[in-house]
């Protein structure tokens, strides 16, 4: 399908479900250009889910991973972020770290184009936090956040509107992917979220999206254990609505066991839900 609207002049025919059975035609659309930037494991799993939009650019500071995914991805390795900066993109996706949310947020905004924020962790720097937000309204672009690695940040925006009174987060991950060696299960972090980022910046991208998705500070306990094989983040969440308990039991990505699938697929599907009509979830 992505072959085909390339070469038909970059649209798609987006089918409506049912459509044809009603005989409307297909509408074309634009199709989405992404740049972007980190071809790690996340880069990697988008590049293979690439429909409904185009990885036009790539970027890392690892040229040759650049370059093996271009090749895999059909779009072009770029030798600078200049080069990439420049390109026709429509949004950049960011899945590479908080030192290059830091480095090169801010000049994605200013050069008119959205940016999608993989690397949460790096909103905990309210300063950094408020110069993109800044950079976004003069801009008229945004920054979207994807729900990454859990289920449930839409509804729990509530929290800037009903008000929720305590938020807490439970994660359980192998001690490998936290880089520890315990031979037992052994909390490693208790503290509100905002703490835990300079410890564990690859491991809190969840915390952080919590407390910016429901306007409040998280409660954050990081477990280590030798017994897990998945990555387990628990949320409690209480508040004037009532009570919600919400568990999920993430596979690791073979290629990083401290990201889980549903990360890059969370991406992939806010990638996809930019060019539906009819968009689900809060
Ligand atoms: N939001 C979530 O729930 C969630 C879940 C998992 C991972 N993440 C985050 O997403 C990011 C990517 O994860 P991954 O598993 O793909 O990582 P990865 O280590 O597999 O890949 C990251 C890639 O980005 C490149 N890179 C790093 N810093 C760069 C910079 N300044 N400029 C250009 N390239 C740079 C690296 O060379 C590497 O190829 C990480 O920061 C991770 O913490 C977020």
């Amino acid at each position: 399908m992505i072959q085909q609207a390339r070469k038909t002049g970059r649209v798609l025919a987006i089918p409506v479900s049912g459509a044809a059975q009603i005989g409307y035609p297909d509408i074309r659309v634009p199709l989405l250009r992404i740049g972007l930037l980190g071809c790690g494991a996340i880069g990697h799993l988008i590049a293979s889910h690439a429909e409904g939009f185009e990885i036009t650019v790539l970027y890392d500071e690892v040229p040759d991973r650049a370059r093996e995914l271009a090749e895999q991805s059909g779009g072009v390795a770029c030798q600078s972020f200049d080069m990439f900066l420049d390109a026709e993109i429509d949004l950049v996706v960011e899945a590479a770290s908080v030192d290059a949310v830091r480095i090169h947020g801010r000049a994605v905004l200013e050069a008119g184009k959205d940016l999608v924020v993989m690397s949460v962790s790096a909103l905990a720097d309210p300063v950094l936090c408020e110069q993109l937000r800044r950079a976004a309204l003069s801009s008229g672009r945004k920054v979207r956040v994807p729900s990454g690695a859990v289920m449930g940040l839409d509804n729990l925006k509530i929290g800037r509107i009903g008000g929720i009174d305590q938020l807490r987060l439970r994660t359980t991950k192998s001690p490998r992917s936290l880089g520890l060696d315990v031979c037992t299960r052994t909390l490693v972090f208790q503290g509100p979220a905002g703490e835990c980022v300079d410890r564990y910046p690859r491991n809190v991208n969840v915390s952080v999206a919590l407390a910016l998705a429901a306007g409040r500070e998280v409660d954050v306990e990081l477990w280590a254990d030798p017994g897990e094989d998945r990555n387990v983040h628990e949320i409690l969440v209480e508040g004037a609505f009532g009570q919600g308990e919400i568990v999920v039991r993430n596979l690791p990505s073979p290629q990083n066991p401290a990201t889980s699938y549903l990360a890059a697929f969370s991406v992939i599907a806010l990638l996809r839900d930019l060019s539906e009509p009819i968009v689900v979830g809060t």
